[in-house]
């Protein structure tokens, strides 16, 4: 028996529809901020990531599926959907036709991380990118709105957190004084954070391992190390998270696992997914667009983990209930059922039937066995009147009705 690959998954039932109601309420929701749709290719030039993404980090150094086409291409199945956008931005020179671009995105990404709960090799992204302004005022705004998207599916007890990364000019500065810090303390990291000295010391910082987060406590922080122009850019994001009433804390060990990131970067959290807990994640990144061949461009964004979120709706939460269950009292009232059906159907109204030639009993159980909240039923009778039993499954009342007033009814 061959089965799905090792951590990839089928989606279906339950955790079908809390993904579904995930995407549909975060579409609505990024609409209304003004963002519009964008769909890019699932895969792009391995380039792309490795120059956007940057050659040390774990993505680009060891998770990305990548592999030469029949064409000598040098491919890679997205790990995230930022880069592609920002390709896309740039191959249709939208910088040309407006100021301010604001893209939303769903789809499947791909990543060889090892697989867990809430971490899989391929799993759904929905993400958001506002491109062509500096202004920390967007950067809180884009948060705040992260923030909303799991408050409005109901989602408790998540926790965002907000810090600066700098940009490259006091990086530089912070980066060597993490490095002064942690020099003598080298022999006693992982081997990770070990191979993370020389590439990306930072990345120390976010180590999960005990030991290595013991060591680095009294490690400088980056919020100290920030520039004259760093400094009030993260004091307005604050400013204006607090103006528009969204509960934060600054975690200053907070550092994303791409190197894109300049100022501000954070991420909503909830200690409901055990280790895997980081379910919107996002920041502010002006050198990408420039990185990866174009023009110097500000923008941010961030991206949720659709199954992430998923997981944190109730089961109580998703209604996957049939509307109507039509049963017909002899089989030679078939075309008037098929009438009935097809009338609720274009309606709007979601209509099952029986296929096969069965009594009313059995009828009766499958509408049960469906959830349906009403069995609409013809007999001879009815079909001759023009009208219907309209059966309310849940308290066993019944009425007869006009085709009419049932789809009013039911509306
Ligand atoms: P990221 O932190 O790598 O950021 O991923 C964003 C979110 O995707 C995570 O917080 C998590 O919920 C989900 N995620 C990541 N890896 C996995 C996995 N293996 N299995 C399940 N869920 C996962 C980015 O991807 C950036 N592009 C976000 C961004 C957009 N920054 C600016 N704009």
């Amino acid at each position: 028996m061959i089965e799905a690959v090792r951590g990839t998954k089928d989606i279906f039932d339950k955790d079908i529809a809390k993904m579904d109601l995930v995407i549909r309420k975060a579409e609505e929701i990024l609409k209304r901020y003004g963002f519009k749709h964008i769909i890019t290719p699932t895969f792009e030039e391995t380039a792309l990531f490795k120059r956007g993404i940057g050659e040390g980090t774990d993505i680009v150094s060891k998770e990305m599926y990548s592999f030469v086409d029949r064409g000598d291409r040098e491919i890679t199945l997205r790990p995230e959907g930022t880069a592609s956008v920002v390709r896309a931005y740039m191959e249709h020179k939208l910088y040309g036709k407006e100021n301010f671009t604001r893209f939303f995105y769903y789809g499947p990404m791909f990543r060889y991380e090892k697989p867990q709960k809430g971490r899989y090799r391929e799993f759904y992204q929905i993400g958001a990118e506002a491109i062509g302004l500096d202004t920390p005022e967007l950067d809180a705004e884009i948060i705040a709105m992260g923030y909303h998207l799991l408050t409005e599916l109901k989602i408790e007890d998540i926790e965002l957190q907000i810090n600066s990364v700098g940009c490259p000019v006091c990086r530089k500065e912070y980066r060597e004084k993490l490095k002064e810090f942690l020099q003598p303390k080298l022999d006693k990291l992982c081997h990770d954070c070990k191979d993370r000295y020389d590439k990306n010391p930072l990345r120390i910082l976010d180590c999960k391992i005990d030991n290595c987060k013991n060591e680095t406590q009294e490690a400088p922080k980056m919020i100290d190390y920030l520039c004259d122009n760093c400094t009030p850019h993260f004091e307005r994001v604050k400013k204006h998270l607090e103006l528009l009433n969204v509960p934060y804390v600054v975690n200053t060990r907070l550092v994303r696992g791409l190197d894109y990131y300049t100022n501000t970067a954070f991420e909503i959290v909830t200690n409901k997914l055990g280790s895997q807990g980081t379910v919107l994640a996002g920041g502010r990144y002006n050198n990408l667009i420039e990185e990866i061949g174009g023009k110097s461009i500000p923008a941010v964004g961030f991206a949720a983990g659709v199954e992430r979120v998923a997981m944190l709706i109730p089961d109580d939460d998703i209604t996957d209930r049939l509307d109507v269950f039509v049963v017909n009292v002899g089989d030679e009232n078939r075309g008037y059922l098929y009438k009935i059906v097809d009338m609720l159907r274009k309606a709007g109204i979601s209509t099952q039937y029986e296929y096969e030639v069965k009594n009313v009993k059995n009828q009766m159980k499958n509408a049960a066995k469906q959830n349906a909240k009403y069995a609409i039923i013809v007999g001879d009778d009815e079909r001759n009147e023009n009208v219907a039993v309209i059966k309310d499954m849940d308290n066993g009342t019944q009425e007869k009705l006009t085709l009419e007033d049932i789809i009013k009814k039911l509306k």
